[in-house]
């Protein structure tokens, strides 16, 4: 009984090991979280204060979303490799965070942000580019923060770390 629960583990293991290291070929942006430093600052420029909604756009193994959360704030993920919400999920349920982070198996392009504060991306060229007209979903005064890469044609307020920060 045992052995049969460790090898659907292993296979699940397996699986979860294939899409995170084929991800990148589907999705166009492979699975590399926010250093840990600038996560954090990328919290504080956002001013992420108790009861605001933030959501983090390709959210990974949702290191943004729980920092967020640690500031009182309602956070929603959007992440398109399975094996990381699935991840997340997990994670989520054992430090019983459920009624303070959200993760959705979804496209970033299918995400809900009209009713955002904050809006959070860490993604890849191409994306920042589709990126422009979504973004105009966003209410006015929503604050955007891109960890490594600008938003073409948005006027930057600050940059700094490698953050840049942007208002609709
Ligand atoms: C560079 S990682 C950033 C992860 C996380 N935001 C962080 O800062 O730690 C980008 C993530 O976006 C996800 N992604 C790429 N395209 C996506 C799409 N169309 N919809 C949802 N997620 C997507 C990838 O799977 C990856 O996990």
């Amino acid at each position: 009984m045992l052995g049969s629960v460790f090898y659907i583990l292993n296979i699940i293991f397996f699986i979860g090991l294939v899409i995170l290291i084929f991800s990148p070929i589907f999705l166009g942006v492979p699975f590399m979280p926010t250093h840990k430093k600038q996560a954090i600052r990328m919290i504080e420029l956002a001013q992420i204060k108790s009861g605001m909604k933030v959501v983090d756009l390709g959210s990974g193994a949702g290191r943004l979303l729980f920092l967020a959360a640690k500031s009182g704030a309602q956070t929603l993920g959007y992440e398109l490799n399975p094996f990381l919400v699935l991840w997340t999920k997990l994670v989520i349920l054992v430090t019983g965070k459920q009624d303070k982070i959200k993760v959705f198996y979804k496209s970033i392009y299918d995400a809900n942000i009209k009713d955002m504060d904050v809006i959070l991306m860490f993604l890849y060229p191409p994306h920042m580019k589709k990126m422009v007209k979504k973004l105009q979903e966003a209410k006015p005064g929503t604050i955007i923060l891109s960890y490594a890469f600008a938003l073409p044609e948005w006027q930057l307020i600050k940059k700094e770390q490698g953050i840049y920060v942007y208002r609709r």
